[in-house]
Protein backbone atom coordinates (compact mmCIF):
# COMPACT_ATOMS: atom_id res chain seq x y z
CA UNK A 1 0.00 0.00 0.00
CA UNK A 2 1.38 3.57 -0.87
CA UNK A 3 0.30 6.88 -0.54
CA UNK A 4 1.64 8.23 -3.39
CA UNK A 5 -0.68 6.16 -5.35
CA UNK A 6 -3.68 8.54 -4.98
CA UNK A 7 -4.72 11.89 -4.83
CA UNK A 8 -7.53 13.93 -3.44
CA UNK A 9 -9.44 15.41 -6.55
CA UNK A 10 -12.20 18.00 -6.24
CA UNK A 11 -15.90 16.72 -7.42
CA UNK A 12 -17.38 20.69 -7.79
CA UNK A 13 -13.95 21.91 -10.13
CA UNK A 14 -11.69 18.87 -10.88
CA UNK A 15 -8.41 20.48 -9.18
CA UNK A 16 -6.42 17.58 -8.13
CA UNK A 17 -4.12 17.83 -4.66
CA UNK A 18 -1.97 15.24 -2.84
CA UNK A 19 -3.50 13.45 0.14
CA UNK A 20 -1.57 15.13 2.58
CA UNK A 21 -2.28 18.60 1.35
CA UNK A 22 -5.97 18.47 2.44
CA UNK A 23 -7.65 21.04 4.44
CA UNK A 24 -8.30 20.15 8.16
CA UNK A 25 -12.34 20.77 6.96
CA UNK A 26 -11.54 18.61 3.60
CA UNK A 27 -13.12 20.89 1.22
CA UNK A 28 -11.37 22.64 -1.61
CA UNK A 29 -10.53 26.33 -0.85
CA UNK A 30 -10.96 27.13 -4.66
CA UNK A 31 -14.91 26.23 -4.64
CA UNK A 32 -15.35 24.58 -1.27
CA UNK A 33 -15.96 21.47 -3.25
CA UNK A 34 -15.72 17.87 -1.63
CA UNK A 35 -13.22 15.68 -2.85
CA UNK A 36 -13.04 11.88 -4.35
CA UNK A 37 -9.70 9.85 -3.48
CA UNK A 38 -8.98 8.82 -7.18
CA UNK A 39 -5.87 6.15 -8.00
CA UNK A 40 -4.10 5.88 -11.28
CA UNK A 41 -6.64 3.52 -12.80
CA UNK A 42 -9.13 4.75 -11.28
CA UNK A 43 -11.88 6.10 -13.07
CA UNK A 44 -15.38 8.11 -11.20
CA UNK A 45 -18.26 8.80 -12.81
CA UNK A 46 -17.91 12.54 -14.25
CA UNK A 47 -16.25 11.91 -17.29
CA UNK A 48 -12.52 11.52 -16.42
CA UNK A 49 -10.13 9.65 -18.55
CA UNK A 50 -9.19 6.28 -17.75
CA UNK A 51 -6.13 5.46 -16.66
CA UNK A 52 -4.37 3.30 -19.44
CA UNK A 53 -5.07 0.09 -19.35
CA UNK A 54 -1.76 -1.62 -18.35
CA UNK A 55 -2.25 0.19 -14.68
CA UNK A 56 -5.18 -1.83 -14.19
CA UNK A 57 -5.18 -4.87 -11.83
CA UNK A 58 -6.14 -8.15 -13.39
CA UNK A 59 -10.05 -9.11 -12.12
CA UNK A 60 -9.06 -12.78 -11.84
CA UNK A 61 -6.33 -12.03 -9.90
CA UNK A 62 -7.97 -9.99 -7.57
CA UNK A 63 -10.60 -12.34 -7.04
CA UNK A 64 -8.25 -15.08 -6.25
CA UNK A 65 -6.37 -12.79 -4.03
CA UNK A 66 -9.79 -11.64 -1.88
CA UNK A 67 -10.90 -15.13 -1.79
CA UNK A 68 -7.23 -16.49 -0.49
CA UNK A 69 -6.96 -13.81 2.36
CA UNK A 70 -10.09 -14.60 3.95
CA UNK A 71 -8.25 -18.16 4.96
CA UNK A 72 -5.30 -16.07 6.58
CA UNK A 73 -5.03 -15.57 10.21
CA UNK A 74 -3.00 -11.49 9.59
CA UNK A 75 -6.04 -8.93 10.94
CA UNK A 76 -5.60 -6.77 7.54
CA UNK A 77 -6.71 -10.02 6.07
CA UNK A 78 -9.30 -10.75 8.02
CA UNK A 79 -10.75 -7.43 7.69
CA UNK A 80 -13.70 -7.46 5.16
CA UNK A 81 -12.57 -3.59 4.49
CA UNK A 82 -8.67 -4.78 4.09
CA UNK A 83 -9.26 -7.52 2.28
CA UNK A 84 -9.90 -5.59 -0.68
CA UNK A 85 -7.05 -3.23 0.08
CA UNK A 86 -5.26 -3.36 -3.26
CA UNK A 87 -8.84 -1.27 -4.60
CA UNK A 88 -7.84 1.08 -1.38
CA UNK A 89 -4.08 2.04 -1.61
CA UNK A 90 -4.75 4.73 1.07
CA UNK A 91 -2.09 3.66 3.93
CA UNK A 92 1.54 3.46 3.23
CA UNK A 93 2.22 1.01 6.07
CA UNK A 94 -0.06 -1.49 6.80
CA UNK A 95 0.88 -1.53 10.50
CA UNK A 96 -0.66 1.64 10.62
CA UNK A 97 -3.75 -0.23 9.82
CA UNK A 98 -6.19 0.22 12.52
CA UNK A 99 -9.24 -3.04 12.24
CA UNK A 100 -11.84 -4.55 14.30
CA UNK A 101 -12.39 -7.08 11.58
CA UNK A 102 -14.86 -4.86 10.18
CA UNK A 103 -17.18 -5.95 6.99
CA UNK A 104 -17.82 -9.76 6.37
CA UNK A 105 -21.24 -9.19 7.02
CA UNK A 106 -24.17 -11.70 5.93
CA UNK A 107 -26.09 -11.07 2.70
CA UNK A 108 -30.03 -12.49 4.19
CA UNK A 109 -32.82 -13.77 1.83
CA UNK A 110 -35.93 -11.65 3.09
CA UNK A 111 -38.54 -13.85 1.23
CA UNK A 112 -41.75 -12.57 3.56
CA UNK A 113 -40.47 -8.77 2.84
CA UNK A 114 -40.15 -9.53 -0.89
CA UNK A 115 -44.09 -10.74 -0.87
CA UNK A 116 -45.41 -7.45 0.89
CA UNK A 117 -43.17 -5.12 -1.38
CA UNK A 118 -44.56 -7.00 -4.19
CA UNK A 119 -41.57 -8.82 -6.05
CA UNK A 120 -40.07 -12.58 -5.97
CA UNK A 121 -36.36 -11.90 -4.68
CA UNK A 122 -35.05 -9.76 -2.16
CA UNK A 123 -31.83 -9.84 -0.47
CA UNK A 124 -30.40 -7.78 2.37
CA UNK A 125 -26.90 -7.41 3.51
CA UNK A 126 -26.86 -6.41 6.99
CA UNK A 127 -24.44 -3.68 7.55
CA UNK A 128 -25.43 -3.66 11.05
CA UNK A 129 -23.40 -7.03 11.90
CA UNK A 130 -20.42 -4.80 12.09
CA UNK A 131 -17.99 -4.60 15.44
CA UNK A 132 -19.49 -1.75 16.49
CA UNK A 133 -23.31 -2.62 15.31
CA UNK A 134 -23.46 -0.27 11.92
CA UNK A 135 -22.24 0.70 8.69
CA UNK A 136 -19.60 3.22 9.80
CA UNK A 137 -17.35 0.60 10.68
CA UNK A 138 -16.21 -0.25 7.19
CA UNK A 139 -15.57 3.82 6.63
CA UNK A 140 -13.66 4.54 9.89
CA UNK A 141 -11.14 1.59 9.94
CA UNK A 142 -9.92 3.32 6.43
CA UNK A 143 -10.04 7.15 7.85
CA UNK A 144 -9.14 6.57 11.18
CA UNK A 145 -5.68 4.53 9.84
CA UNK A 146 -4.84 7.26 7.97
CA UNK A 147 -5.46 9.81 11.02
CA UNK A 148 -2.61 7.37 13.15
CA UNK A 149 -0.62 7.48 9.82
CA UNK A 150 -0.54 11.09 9.83
CA UNK A 151 0.40 10.94 13.96
CA UNK A 152 -2.98 12.77 15.09
CA UNK A 153 -3.41 12.56 18.23
CA UNK A 154 -7.09 13.80 18.39
CA UNK A 155 -9.47 12.60 15.93
CA UNK A 156 -13.62 14.12 15.84
CA UNK A 157 -17.11 13.82 14.57
CA UNK A 158 -20.61 15.40 14.99
CA UNK A 159 -22.99 12.67 14.60
CA UNK A 160 -26.44 11.28 15.18
CA UNK A 161 -24.76 8.62 17.49
CA UNK A 162 -23.09 5.48 14.97
CA UNK A 163 -20.79 7.90 13.79
CA UNK A 164 -19.36 8.44 16.88
CA UNK A 165 -19.67 5.37 18.23
CA UNK A 166 -17.32 3.57 15.42
CA UNK A 167 -14.93 6.67 16.09
CA UNK A 168 -14.51 6.34 19.24
CA UNK A 169 -13.98 2.35 19.36
CA UNK A 170 -11.11 2.66 16.51
CA UNK A 171 -9.93 5.70 18.35
CA UNK A 172 -9.38 3.60 21.57
CA UNK A 173 -7.57 0.79 19.68
CA UNK A 174 -5.31 3.00 18.12
CA UNK A 175 -5.01 4.85 21.51
CA UNK A 176 -6.12 8.16 20.08
CA UNK A 177 -7.80 10.59 21.89
CA UNK A 178 -11.31 11.19 20.36
CA UNK A 179 -14.49 13.78 20.55
CA UNK A 180 -18.09 13.51 19.73
CA UNK A 181 -20.89 15.78 19.30
CA UNK A 182 -24.15 14.87 19.34
CA UNK A 183 -27.69 16.73 19.06
CA UNK A 184 -28.64 16.41 23.09
CA UNK A 185 -31.45 14.32 23.67
CA UNK A 186 -31.66 13.01 19.98
CA UNK A 187 -29.85 10.33 19.38
CA UNK A 188 -30.71 6.59 20.47
CA UNK A 189 -29.00 5.37 23.98
CA UNK A 190 -27.61 2.45 22.75
CA UNK A 191 -25.19 5.05 20.66
CA UNK A 192 -24.72 6.87 23.74
CA UNK A 193 -23.60 4.25 25.48
CA UNK A 194 -20.83 3.30 22.65
CA UNK A 195 -18.82 6.55 22.35
CA UNK A 196 -18.70 6.55 26.28
CA UNK A 197 -17.73 3.21 26.54
CA UNK A 198 -15.18 3.57 24.60
CA UNK A 199 -13.86 6.23 26.34
CA UNK A 200 -14.52 9.25 23.82
CA UNK A 201 -14.91 12.76 25.09
CA UNK A 202 -19.21 12.89 24.53
CA UNK A 203 -20.38 16.24 23.91
CA UNK A 204 -24.22 16.65 24.17
CA UNK A 205 -24.94 20.27 21.68
CA UNK A 206 -27.83 22.08 22.61
CA UNK A 207 -28.44 22.04 18.77
CA UNK A 208 -29.61 19.67 16.32
CA UNK A 209 -27.03 17.39 13.81
CA UNK A 210 -26.38 19.92 11.55
CA UNK A 211 -25.70 22.09 14.22
CA UNK A 212 -23.09 20.01 15.69
CA UNK A 213 -21.58 20.04 12.07
CA UNK A 214 -21.25 24.09 12.14
CA UNK A 215 -19.86 24.44 15.51
CA UNK A 216 -17.29 20.96 14.91
CA UNK A 217 -16.11 22.57 11.32
CA UNK A 218 -15.17 25.44 13.15
CA UNK A 219 -13.16 24.12 15.39
CA UNK A 220 -10.91 21.84 13.33
CA UNK A 221 -9.85 25.24 11.93
CA UNK A 222 -8.88 26.31 15.59
CA UNK A 223 -7.28 22.94 17.03
CA UNK A 224 -5.43 20.19 15.48
CA UNK A 225 -7.97 17.69 15.12
CA UNK A 226 -8.29 15.26 12.21
CA UNK A 227 -11.98 15.45 11.73
CA UNK A 228 -14.10 11.87 11.00
CA UNK A 229 -17.41 13.16 9.66
CA UNK A 230 -17.91 12.04 6.06
CA UNK A 231 -16.88 14.83 4.39
CA UNK A 232 -13.37 12.65 4.83
CA UNK A 233 -13.09 11.30 1.23
CA UNK A 234 -10.88 8.24 3.44
CA UNK A 235 -14.54 7.24 4.81
CA UNK A 236 -15.99 6.65 1.62
CA UNK A 237 -13.01 4.42 0.78
CA UNK A 238 -13.54 1.79 3.31
CA UNK A 239 -17.43 2.61 2.83
CA UNK A 240 -17.10 1.55 -0.84
CA UNK A 241 -15.79 -1.96 0.17
CA UNK A 242 -19.02 -3.60 0.88
CA UNK A 243 -19.92 -3.31 -3.07
CA UNK A 244 -17.31 -5.62 -3.30
CA UNK A 245 -17.98 -8.15 -0.67
CA UNK A 246 -21.69 -7.96 -1.90
CA UNK A 247 -20.73 -9.22 -5.61
CA UNK A 248 -18.30 -12.06 -4.43
CA UNK A 249 -21.30 -12.90 -2.30
CA UNK A 250 -23.07 -12.60 -5.28
CA UNK A 251 -20.63 -15.09 -7.64
CA UNK A 252 -20.01 -11.28 -9.10
CA UNK A 253 -23.66 -11.86 -10.80
CA UNK A 254 -24.83 -7.73 -10.70
CA UNK A 255 -28.08 -7.43 -8.43
CA UNK A 256 -30.68 -4.84 -10.35
CA UNK A 257 -31.12 -2.52 -7.41
CA UNK A 258 -29.16 -1.38 -4.63
CA UNK A 259 -31.30 0.53 -1.84
CA UNK A 260 -29.88 2.61 0.91
CA UNK A 261 -31.19 4.88 3.55
CA UNK A 262 -30.38 8.95 3.11
CA UNK A 263 -28.68 11.09 5.86
CA UNK A 264 -25.66 13.06 6.08
CA UNK A 265 -25.89 11.27 2.18
CA UNK A 266 -22.39 9.83 1.96
CA UNK A 267 -22.99 6.09 1.27
CA UNK A 268 -24.77 5.86 -1.47
CA UNK A 269 -22.38 7.73 -3.87
CA UNK A 270 -19.27 5.13 -1.75
CA UNK A 271 -21.27 2.37 -2.94
CA UNK A 272 -21.44 3.56 -6.09
CA UNK A 273 -17.56 4.17 -6.39
CA UNK A 274 -17.21 0.53 -5.63
CA UNK A 275 -19.46 -0.48 -8.07
CA UNK A 276 -18.41 2.12 -11.04
CA UNK A 277 -14.43 1.24 -10.09
CA UNK A 278 -15.40 -3.03 -10.46
CA UNK A 279 -17.65 -1.96 -13.53
CA UNK A 280 -14.56 0.20 -14.81
CA UNK A 281 -11.69 -2.93 -13.74
CA UNK A 282 -13.65 -5.54 -15.45
CA UNK A 283 -15.08 -7.65 -12.49
CA UNK A 284 -18.41 -6.78 -13.43
CA UNK A 285 -20.69 -6.17 -17.21
CA UNK A 286 -22.67 -2.82 -15.61
CA UNK A 287 -23.45 -1.07 -12.59
CA UNK A 288 -27.14 -1.50 -10.59
CA UNK A 289 -29.23 1.55 -10.06
CA UNK A 290 -28.73 2.49 -6.64
CA UNK A 291 -31.73 4.32 -5.55
CA UNK A 292 -31.70 6.33 -2.03
CA UNK A 293 -34.68 6.79 0.66
CA UNK A 294 -35.28 9.57 3.26
CA UNK A 295 -37.59 10.06 5.97
CA UNK A 296 -40.54 12.21 5.23
CA UNK A 297 -39.46 14.37 8.00
CA UNK A 298 -35.78 14.88 6.94
CA UNK A 299 -36.14 14.47 2.87
CA UNK A 300 -33.96 17.78 1.61
CA UNK A 301 -32.43 15.54 -1.02
CA UNK A 302 -35.99 14.56 -2.03
CA UNK A 303 -37.61 17.62 -1.70
CA UNK A 304 -34.78 19.55 -3.92
CA UNK A 305 -35.32 16.91 -6.26
CA UNK A 306 -38.93 17.46 -6.60
CA UNK A 307 -39.20 21.52 -6.59
CA UNK A 308 -35.36 22.16 -8.30
CA UNK A 309 -34.97 19.17 -9.96
CA UNK A 310 -31.55 18.96 -8.04
CA UNK A 311 -30.60 22.41 -8.75
CA UNK A 312 -30.38 23.47 -5.06
CA UNK A 313 -30.42 21.97 -1.92
CA UNK A 314 -33.65 22.41 0.07
CA UNK A 315 -32.64 22.20 3.95
CA UNK A 316 -34.73 21.44 5.94
CA UNK A 317 -35.95 21.42 9.60
CA UNK A 318 -35.54 17.67 10.22
CA UNK A 319 -37.57 15.87 12.11
CA UNK A 320 -37.95 11.74 12.49
CA UNK A 321 -38.02 8.76 14.89
CA UNK A 322 -34.97 7.40 12.64
CA UNK A 323 -32.55 9.64 14.16
CA UNK A 324 -30.18 8.22 12.71
CA UNK A 325 -31.20 10.39 9.50
CA UNK A 326 -32.53 13.09 10.93
CA UNK A 327 -30.09 15.41 8.65
CA UNK A 328 -31.64 18.57 7.40
CA UNK A 329 -28.34 20.15 5.81
CA UNK A 330 -26.60 17.27 4.45
CA UNK A 331 -22.91 17.39 3.28
CA UNK A 332 -22.82 15.23 0.41
CA UNK A 333 -25.61 15.66 -1.52
CA UNK A 334 -24.08 16.67 -4.65
CA UNK A 335 -22.78 12.91 -4.60
CA UNK A 336 -25.36 11.52 -3.66
CA UNK A 337 -27.06 13.56 -7.02
CA UNK A 338 -24.15 12.32 -8.62
CA UNK A 339 -24.84 8.49 -7.60
CA UNK A 340 -28.31 8.80 -8.58
CA UNK A 341 -27.39 9.89 -11.99
CA UNK A 342 -25.17 7.56 -13.04
CA UNK A 343 -26.58 4.78 -11.39
CA UNK A 344 -29.71 5.41 -12.96
CA UNK A 345 -31.76 5.17 -9.31
CA UNK A 346 -34.66 7.84 -8.04
CA UNK A 347 -34.57 9.37 -4.53
CA UNK A 348 -37.94 8.34 -2.39
CA UNK A 349 -39.47 9.17 1.00
CA UNK A 350 -41.06 7.32 3.61
CA UNK A 351 -43.20 8.47 6.43
CA UNK A 352 -42.71 7.71 9.84
CA UNK A 353 -45.78 4.48 10.04
CA UNK A 354 -43.74 3.54 6.47
CA UNK A 355 -40.56 3.14 8.42
CA UNK A 356 -42.31 1.49 11.52
CA UNK A 357 -44.24 -1.34 9.50
CA UNK A 358 -40.86 -1.88 7.04
CA UNK A 359 -39.21 -2.10 10.45
CA UNK A 360 -41.29 -4.99 11.79
CA UNK A 361 -41.77 -6.49 9.12
CA UNK A 362 -37.88 -6.69 8.69
CA UNK A 363 -37.80 -7.86 12.39
CA UNK A 364 -40.60 -10.35 12.19
CA UNK A 365 -38.21 -12.35 9.39
CA UNK A 366 -35.45 -13.04 12.16
CA UNK A 367 -32.93 -9.82 10.77
CA UNK A 368 -34.33 -6.86 12.64
CA UNK A 369 -32.21 -3.05 12.25
CA UNK A 370 -32.31 0.44 12.86
CA UNK A 371 -35.51 2.33 12.09
CA UNK A 372 -33.05 4.40 9.99
CA UNK A 373 -32.36 1.18 8.24
CA UNK A 374 -35.74 0.04 7.40
CA UNK A 375 -37.00 2.84 5.10
CA UNK A 376 -34.61 0.91 2.21
CA UNK A 377 -38.24 -1.58 2.66
CA UNK A 378 -40.36 1.26 3.14
CA UNK A 379 -38.80 3.44 -0.17
CA UNK A 380 -38.89 -0.09 -2.46
CA UNK A 381 -42.43 -0.39 -1.77
CA UNK A 382 -43.12 2.68 -3.25
CA UNK A 383 -40.96 2.40 -5.63
CA UNK A 384 -42.52 -1.26 -7.20
CA UNK A 385 -45.79 0.45 -6.64
CA UNK A 386 -44.64 3.23 -9.22
CA UNK A 387 -43.77 0.50 -11.83
CA UNK A 388 -39.79 1.74 -11.43
CA UNK A 389 -38.54 -1.81 -9.80
CA UNK A 390 -40.04 -4.62 -11.44
CA UNK A 391 -40.97 -8.04 -9.82
CA UNK A 392 -38.43 -10.05 -11.31
CA UNK A 393 -35.52 -7.46 -10.31
CA UNK A 394 -33.71 -8.42 -7.98
CA UNK A 395 -32.79 -6.12 -5.12
CA UNK A 396 -30.33 -5.94 -2.13
CA UNK A 397 -31.73 -3.49 0.20
CA UNK A 398 -28.41 -2.10 2.52
CA UNK A 399 -29.19 -2.52 6.35
CA UNK A 400 -27.13 -0.07 8.08
CA UNK A 401 -27.78 -0.34 12.01
CA UNK A 402 -28.31 -2.85 14.18
CA UNK A 403 -31.97 -3.55 15.88
CA UNK A 404 -30.35 -3.39 19.14
CA UNK A 405 -28.83 0.25 18.57
CA UNK A 406 -32.15 1.86 18.96
CA UNK A 407 -34.36 -0.53 20.91
CA UNK A 408 -36.72 1.91 22.85
CA UNK A 409 -38.04 2.41 19.25
CA UNK A 410 -38.76 -1.22 18.98
CA UNK A 411 -40.32 -1.18 22.37
CA UNK A 412 -42.54 1.18 22.06
CA UNK A 413 -43.68 0.34 18.41
CA UNK A 414 -44.95 -3.32 20.29
CA UNK A 415 -46.88 -1.86 23.19
CA UNK A 416 -48.16 0.82 20.60
CA UNK A 417 -46.95 3.59 22.10
CA UNK A 418 -44.70 5.12 19.44
CA UNK A 419 -47.39 6.93 17.76
CA UNK A 420 -49.54 9.41 19.20
CA UNK A 421 -53.50 8.55 18.62
CA UNK A 422 -53.83 11.80 16.22
CA UNK A 423 -51.11 10.01 14.69
CA UNK A 424 -52.45 6.75 14.52
CA UNK A 425 -55.93 7.75 13.35
CA UNK A 426 -54.15 9.14 9.81
CA UNK A 427 -53.75 5.97 8.36
CA UNK A 428 -56.18 3.48 6.67
CA UNK A 429 -57.38 -0.04 8.36
CA UNK A 430 -55.37 -1.69 6.66
CA UNK A 431 -52.52 -0.69 7.50
CA UNK A 432 -53.51 -0.98 11.14
CA UNK A 433 -54.29 -4.47 10.69
CA UNK A 434 -50.73 -4.94 9.38
CA UNK A 435 -49.48 -3.13 12.25
CA UNK A 436 -51.31 -5.43 14.78
CA UNK A 437 -50.33 -8.59 13.43
CA UNK A 438 -47.00 -7.40 14.12
CA UNK A 439 -46.94 -6.20 17.07
CA UNK A 440 -45.98 -8.35 19.87
CA UNK A 441 -46.08 -6.49 22.99
CA UNK A 442 -44.84 -8.39 26.36
CA UNK A 443 -47.34 -10.46 28.09
CA UNK A 444 -47.06 -9.99 32.43
CA UNK A 445 -48.29 -13.09 33.92
CA UNK A 446 -48.47 -14.59 37.31
CA UNK A 447 -45.69 -17.40 37.75
CA UNK A 448 -47.97 -19.89 37.51
CA UNK A 449 -47.93 -22.40 35.39
CA UNK A 450 -51.67 -23.11 34.75
CA UNK A 451 -51.75 -19.32 33.74
CA UNK A 452 -49.34 -20.01 31.60
CA UNK A 453 -50.93 -22.87 30.17
CA UNK A 454 -53.88 -21.03 30.01
CA UNK A 455 -52.27 -18.00 28.31
CA UNK A 456 -50.73 -19.88 25.42
CA UNK A 457 -53.77 -21.75 24.89
CA UNK A 458 -55.29 -18.33 24.19
CA UNK A 459 -52.73 -16.94 22.16
CA UNK A 460 -53.15 -19.96 19.85
CA UNK A 461 -56.94 -19.51 19.08
CA UNK A 462 -56.95 -15.83 18.27
CA UNK A 463 -53.41 -16.97 16.06
CA UNK A 464 -55.43 -19.75 14.58
CA UNK A 465 -58.35 -16.98 13.68
CA UNK A 466 -56.40 -14.41 12.40
N1 LIG B 1 -28.32 4.52 8.44
C1 LIG B 1 -27.78 4.68 9.65
C2 LIG B 1 -28.03 3.63 10.68
C3 LIG B 1 -26.98 5.81 9.94
O1 LIG B 1 -26.44 5.94 11.13
C4 LIG B 1 -26.80 6.79 8.94
C5 LIG B 1 -26.00 7.98 9.19
C6 LIG B 1 -27.39 6.56 7.68
C7 LIG B 1 -28.13 5.43 7.48
C8 LIG B 1 -27.23 7.52 6.56
O2 LIG B 1 -25.99 7.44 5.94
O3 LIG B 1 -25.25 9.78 6.20
O4 LIG B 1 -24.15 8.30 4.56
O5 LIG B 1 -26.47 9.09 4.18
N2 LIG B 1 -25.57 8.31 10.32
C9 LIG B 1 -24.64 9.39 10.59
C10 LIG B 1 -24.07 9.31 11.97
C11 LIG B 1 -24.84 10.65 9.97
O6 LIG B 1 -23.64 10.33 12.51
O7 LIG B 1 -24.01 8.22 12.52
P1 LIG B 1 -25.43 8.72 5.16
Amino acid sequence: MKVATHQLRCTECGTRIAGSAVNSIFRCPACNGLYDVIYPWSSIPNGDTPASDSKLPNPSALRWLWQERRTSTMPIDQSGVWRFRDLLPIVENPENVVTLREGNTPLYDLPRCAKAAGIDWLLAKHQGMNPTGSFKDTGMTAALSVAAERKFEWVACASTGNTSAAMAAYAARAGLRSIVFIPEGKIAWGKLSQSMDYGALTIQLKTDFDGCVRILTDLVTRFPIYLLNSVNPYRLEGQKTPAFELLEQLEWQVPEHVIVPGGNLANGSALAKGFTEMHHLGLIPRIPRISIIQAEGANPLYRSLQETGGQELIPVKANTRATAIRIGNPASWRKALRALRTTGGWCEQASEQEIALAKAQIGAEGVGCEPASAVTLAGLKKLVAQGKITREERVVLILTGHTLKDSDFTINYHRNELFTEAENSQIDAAQQSQHAALRKPPVVLEADSDIVLRELEAHMRLTQLA
